[in-house]
């Protein structure tokens, strides 16, 4: 993990209210496992003062570039959105401990879940799942027409389903919805989405690999201020703690409150 100046290379509108951009610099050098974060300084200004959590949706070691995607919703992000290429950004990371991919094989079959804001950490997994031989089927759930994104780059790699809660793309619901429909066959689950999503999918396969990857606010993003501390589902007293930057974001299903 380092703190450097990043430079913009590219900042595109992709879906409603949601942008995607490019970074270049040599922190890319020491990104490698999708789901990883970085940490943005917004502005120098006192009221974005805090830095703001946002996962490498690819890397591209060779060019020394990544992406980032977010959704423009709050005063820091809004101002990320206003930004130019050639500006520089204060960046620190890479933060967190991402998708283990490892564990898998050629030949195993793995099965991906993004819902809205949570989809974009998933484009590098399956991009390197597919590297090593693994197929992937992909889910992704939005509430409207307007707010999807990435369902071609997702479907370069394998299966891609999408849903949308108001019915306008794909299958009507949520993501459980197609889940009940097709029956994937698969050994690991990675998910990454809202809480009851993350949830859902935990009760829905409860004898399956399932690996969730959480978003909590965050202060430091390295383990020092104790802003992202959740608690563990095997520990009734409530006393024992993980904190989602630096144990997590990813986590086994089972093993923190959700
Ligand atoms: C590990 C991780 C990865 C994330 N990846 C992405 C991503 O790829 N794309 C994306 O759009 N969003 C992502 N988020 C959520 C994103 O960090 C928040 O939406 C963003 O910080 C909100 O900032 P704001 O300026 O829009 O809102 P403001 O309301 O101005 O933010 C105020 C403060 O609250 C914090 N905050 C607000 N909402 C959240 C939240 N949901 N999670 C964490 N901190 C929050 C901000 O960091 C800031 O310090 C991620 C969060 C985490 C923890
Ligand atoms: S954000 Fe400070 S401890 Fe996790």
């Amino acid at each position: 993990m380092k703190k450097a100046w990043m430079t913009i290379i590219s900042q595109t509108n992709i879906a409603r209210n949601i942008y995607e951009m490019t970074l270049e610099g040599e922190l890319v050098d020491l990104m490698s496992s999708p789901g990883q974060f970085v940490h943005i300084r917004v502005t120098e200004g006192f009221d974005t003062l805090l830095r703001r959590p946002i996962s490498i949706s690819c890397i591209d070691k060779e060019n020394r570039q990544c992406k980032i995607t977010y959704r423009a919703e709050g005063k820091g992000t809004m101002l990320l959105a206003l930004k130019q290429p050639g500006e520089k950004l204060d960046v620190l990371g890479p933060l967190g401990n991402g998708f283990t991919v490892d564990e898998l094989q050629r030949g195993d079959h793995a099965l991906i879940v993004g819902g809205g804001i949570g989809v974009p950490p998933l484009l590098e997994l399956t991009k390197q799942l597919n590297r090593r031989g693994v197929s992937t089927t992909h889910v992704l759930g939005f509430q409207s027409k307007e707010d999807v994104f990435y369902k071609n780059e997702f479907a370069y790699f394998g299966d891609t389903y999408v849903a949308t809660v108001d019915g306008t793309y794909g299958t009507e619901g949520f993501v459980t919805n197609v889940l009940e429909e097709i029956q994937p066959p698969f050994t690991t689950l990675f998910a990454c989405g809202p809480t009851p999503m993350l949830g859902a999918l935990e009760n829905l396969y409860p004898d399956k690999n399932v690996y969730l990857s959480l978003e909590e606010r965050m202060g430091c993003g390295i383990g020092a201020c104790f802003a992202c501390v959740c608690h563990l589902q095997n520990d009734p007293e409530g006393y024992s703690y993980k904190k989602v930057c630096t144990d997590g974001p990813v986590f086994r299903a089972g093993e923190v409150v959700l």
